[in-house]
């Protein structure tokens, strides 16, 4: 999705733009560009395409002199990915610039009073509306000038804002779209994402929604809606530039699966102490925990199938009725919810637009809410009750794996957490589970060791035109993650199936040669998923089974098979998506494809 950076000082910003942009990559965008303020004003520079193209044609910022600029990569909804659909746009008179995340939803009707007062669209976007209001209501002065523009908009915005008539200012806007200014020496950025600012500085200003920020090298002035000046304190971000890098390895991707016992560990270590889990953060009364009737879980994309994979632990240890919905779903389903409901929201970034809509609808219905997120100061974490962090560090790779095995783990203290302290999870049961979870971490180091083969097996799969995963209860979760994760980055038709569903539709799909991955990591429901390998063995499918080490069953039933260590069922979700993660990087690589940032799809899904 689209990434924004802003920065003024004493030195040239065009570099440092560029390079910011080029950490904001991650995200997923089709074009790119930057506007610094020159002797001669606002100089723009605008690509199709990679932001090494936009390097490139500026010498890498050097044909773009000045001290002051802001940059934008673009991820397309209004328009194509055009050059002149890209960002930064320009105002008629030369004077303003403006970059912007998020979507103006009455862009149609500013364009046209815009239109019929003579000013002219270089654009198909929704964005250039803000540069004409900009330049109809400017009265000499910035602040008020951009108080009235922005008070046209409707829907949601970052903006950065850049006026010639003040060559070292900057504006910076915030309304539903996330903004983060960077509090330098001498000088001052702004950034849609903390991942652009950590090489420039550790102390940071979160932005909320209403404000907006004046931005000059001597300092940072932040204002509410109706353009009071407010203090802001000034955070440190703990993420380290190493973590936002490749660190030797050929893709993020793969750097993040292996960091996930560290990522792990560090979800889980502040949360054990003296035997205990203790989530500081997640501190409901008794009252309130015990007039729980209801657990739902609400997420997208893969932090959605962390919260399908988690309910079996939640329900079976809280002995709560708890259910995973797609946000997408549940914010427009006139959903049965009441003050009596947990309402826990999952999300890496923090800032998916279906997942805070849905948030604000179950909210509106009195639900508490419970966040599960990795990016600290991110909408979500503002907006929920309490929230657990996930600690995983900078997942920059757009298909998550660290992201995902961190909120299973979270997910998991949750449970242990709320069941001992409803009573449902008593004391003979408890240092067992608290065992398993401690585990983890040596677990998933194992778990990767294990699966030393993956690459050769990799070979047998990539070329296959459609791949099913199949699994019962916890393994059809996994299944769920895994056919995503394949589907995600090696472009191949990938569909998960429960197990005991196959008869009622897949089964007519599988030939000679389909490979089927079958999870059977659920040891209660082993010989029932046998009995479904040897079913489509039986029309030819070639079997790849996920199973514990040591399981002897298997071996006669599946074609391959990768091991995991064996862990209490409610958990395996976290070891059994592991080989699977691998398996679609090595079959994505076989097939020579975008591994970080595959075609179409985007990190942080901002837009509905
Ligand atoms: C995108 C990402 C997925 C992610 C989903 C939800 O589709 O590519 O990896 O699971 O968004 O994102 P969130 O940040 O809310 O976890």
């Amino acid at each position: 999705m689209c990434g924004i950076v802003g920065f003024t000082g004493a030195q040239e910003a065009a570099p440092l733009l560029l390079e910011g942009l080029k950490r904001l990559e991650y995200r997923g965008y089709d074009s790119a560009g930057i506007a610094v303020m020159g002797k001669d004003g606002i100089q723009v520079e605008k690509v199709s395409g990679k932001v090494e193209k936009l390097c490139e044609r500026t010498k890498d910022g050097a044909l773009v002199p000045g001290k002051t600029g802001i940059g934008h990569t673009r991820w397309a909804t209004h328009g194509a990915p055009t050059e002149p659909n890209a960002h930064p746009h320009l105002s008629n008179d030369g004077r303003w610039a403006v970059v912007h995340n998020g979507i103006i939803e009455n862009y149609a009707t500013l364009r046209e009073e815009l239109t019929a007062k003579g000013y002219v669209f270089l654009s198909e976007t929704d964005t250039e509306v803000i540069v004409h209001l900009l330049e109809y209501y400017d009265n000499g002065d910035l602040k008020t000038t951009v108080m009235k523009a922005v008070a046209r908009l409707e829907g949601s915005y970052a903006l950065g804002v850049l006026c010639a008539d003040q060559p070292d200012r900057l504006f910076a806007v915030r309304e539903a779209s996330p903004l983060i200014l960077g509090v330098g020496v001498g000088e001052n950025y702004f950034a849609s994402d903390v991942t652009a600012l950590v090489s420039y500085t550790k102390n940071a200003v979160y932005l909320d929604d209403g404000d907006f920020a004046e931005l000059s090298p001597r300092g940072i002035t932040v204002y509410d809606c109706s353009g009071q000046r407010i203090e802001k304190p000034v955070s440190r971000i703990t993420w380290n530039v190493e973590a936002a890098e490749k660190g030797g390895y050929e893709h993020f991707m793969l750097k993040e699966i292996m960091e996930q016992p560290a990522a792990v560990r560090a979800a889980i270590a502040p949360r054990v102490k003296d035997g205990e889990i203790r989530l500081e953060e997640f501190d409901p009364s008794e009252e309130e925990l015990r007039g729980i009737s209801k657990l739902v879980i609400t997420a997208c994309g893969s932090a959605y199938y962390a919260g399908c994979a988690a309910k079996y632990a939640l329900e079976s240890l809280c002995r709560i009725p708890t259910e995973a919905v797609l946000a997408s779903e549940l914010r427009y389903s006139d959903p049965l919810i009441d003050e009596h409901t947990l309402l826990i929201v999952i999300s890496q970034s923090g800032e998916t637009a279906d997942t805070i809509a849905a948030l604000k609808e179950c909210r509106s219905r009195g639900a508490k809410v419970l966040a599960i997120v990795n990016v600290v100061g991110s909408t979500i974490a503002k907006l929920a009750d309490w929230t657990l962090y996930t600690w995983a560090g900078p997942e920059i790779a757009v298909a998550t794996t660290k992201g995902y095995t961190t909120q299973l783990t979270v997910l998991f203290l949750l449970a242990v957490f709320m069941g001992r302290r409803l009573g449902r999870v008593d004391e003979e049961q408890y240092p067992g589970l608290l065992y398993d979870i401690l585990r983890l971490p040596r677990l998933i180091q194992n778990a990767i060791d294990l699966n030393h083969g993956i690459p050769a097996l990799a070979k047998k799969y990539h070329s296959a035109a459609s791949l099913f995963f199949i699994g019962r209860n916890t393994d059809w979760a996994s299944a769920l993650e895994g056919a995503l994760k394949m589907k995600e980055i090696s472009y191949i038709h990938a569909e998960s199936y429960a197990a005991g569903e196959l008869k009622h539709g897949t089964i007519a799909l599988i030939e000679e040669g389909t490979p089927v991955i079958a999870v059977c990591c659920n040891e209660a429901l082993e010989d029932k998923t046998i009995s479904n390998i040897v079913e489509v063995k039986a029309r030819g499918a070639r079997v790849l089974a996920v199973a514990f080490r040591g399981d002897r069953k298997i071996v006669s039933q599946a074609n391959d098979i990768i091991y995991i260590p064996r862990i209490h069922t409610l958990f395996t979700p976290v070891l059994a998506v592991l080989p699977m993660q691998l398996l679609a990087y090595y079959v994505a690589k076989e097939n020579g494809c975008d591994i970080d940032k595959p075609k179409n799809l985007a990190k942080s899904v901002t837009v509905e």
